[in-house]
Parts: C-alpha cells; structure tokens; sequence
C-alpha cells in the first residue's frame, strides 16, 4: 500500500464514524482532502451532514464536490472533526500547521465534541518535535516577537532556527492574514510548558500544538488502518 493509499484507508475508517445529521469539522491537508472526497462520495448516496472547513482551500474543495457547508458563526457546535496532523504522540499530543491552516485547525477542533486524527504511520513520534512547529505570528513587530519566541523557548530548554515561511519569494500569508514562523527546536520533553510559553507573548497569535484535543488517531500503514487512543 503506497502513501496515498495509506491515507485513503485512514480516511475510510475515519468515515465510519460519521452519522446522518451530523455537524462536521473538517481538516485541511492531503490526508483531510482523502476524506472530503470519501465523504462527498456518501453525500451523493444521501448522507446528509453539514461541515465547516478548516481552510479557504477545503472550503473550495468542499464546493466542488458538492459538500454541504456552514461556518462556525451558524454552526457554533460540531460533533466530530476529522483532521490530519504532522506529528502525534502516544498522548495524542499533536503537532499541526505543516498546511498553514492551524488557526482555523484548533478553532474548529475546540468546537467540537470529539476530534479523530487520520495519518500514516509516519507521523507517530515517542516526541513532538522533529517536525518544526509551526507558530502563527502576526505580522505587526515580526522582529521583536521572532526573539521573544526564541527567548521564551530558550528559557524552558528548547532551542533551534526560527524561520519565516515563505512562499514565491514572499511571507507565506495564513487565511486569516497572519505569518508563520516555524520553529525547528527538534524534541519537546515539556510540550505544555512551552505552548503556554508561547501563548503568553503578544505576538503570537496561535500555535500548532495541539494538546488534548484529538480522542482518537486512525494510523494506517502497509497492514491496513488501527484505531489508536491515548497512552
Ligand atoms: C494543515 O495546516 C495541517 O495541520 C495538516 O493537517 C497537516 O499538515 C497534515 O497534512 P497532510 O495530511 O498533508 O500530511
């Protein structure tokens, strides 16, 4: 089973849990965009759910095929949000943003009752943090709140290269205007340390920890997709 297979049967599993009437958030990344289209397959065949995208670019996809869709100012509760992830850990701890969309990722995810990750089996880490985290800055005192993340990190044992994202030659901009930095501090031994490190500089508009949020993880590798819960 290649990479996208794998996503695909993490997608289906992810499927199962889904019930006629249900609010949906749902994700963004190639694993989320396995689902989208998994789903709207089900739509045709008279599912009726509603979901609100994490992203402009799932927001589009969603259109195409014909997924129902709210936002989060009519549909302020959601049942369940499928999403994919960067990193996760045995806690369920994940690391997101790797798309650009964490932002709008943890706003959805918190409205929801229960949050399912989907991956391949690549993404399961003992640590978070060999993929560089990425943090939503605004772009007013980028300078200033580049050196306090680094400050902030330092000051709980975590450091490495801060880099400004960029796209075309350009600041990578997120949807909701902001920028990323993503910050290369390889493993984070104290991940709620530094989140709340992070949330305390002005800055910084949000981060892609995402900590107690997922319920559950659906890995899929070369054997099929497993149902995985919190250690
Ligand atoms: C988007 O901002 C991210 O949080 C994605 O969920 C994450 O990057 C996973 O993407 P893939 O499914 O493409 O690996």
């Amino acid at each position: 089973m290649d990479a996208r297979q794998q996503k695909i049967e993490a997608a289906r599993e992810a499927l199962t849990h889904v019930r006629d009437g249900m609010k949906l958030g749902i994700g963004t990344g190639s694993t989320a965009e396995e689902f989208v289209r998994l789903l709207a397959v089900r739509v045709g065949e008279g599912l009726s759910v509603i979901g609100v995208p994490t992203s402009e670019r799932t927001e589009t996809l969603c259109r195409d095929l014909g997924v129902p869709l709210s936002t989060l100012d009519d549909t302020p509760r959601l049942d369940l949000t499928v999403d994919g992830a960067d990193e996760i850990d045995p806690a369920l701890s994940l690391i997101k943003g790797g798309g650009g969309a964490l932002l709008r990722e943890k706003i959805v995810a918190a409205a929801s009752q229960r949050m399912i990750v989907i991956a391949d089996s690549s993404k399961l880490v003992e640590t978070l943090g060999r993929f560089p985290l990425p943090i939503e800055v605004n772009p007013f005192g980028l300078k200033a709140t580049r050196l306090a993340i680094s400050d902030a990190a330092s000051a709980i044992g975590v450091e490495g290269p801060i880099e400004l994202r960029m796209t075309n030659e350009a600041p990578f901009v997120t949807d909701g205007g902001h920028f990323i930095l993503d910050a290369s501090f390889g493993r984070i031994p104290d991940t709620r340390a530094l989140s709340d490190a992070l949330h305390a500089i002005p800055g910084v508009v949000e981060h892609g920890l995402f900590l107690g949020l997922a319920d559950a993880a659906i890995i899929a590798d070369a054997g099929g997709a497993r149902t995985v819960r919190a250690a």
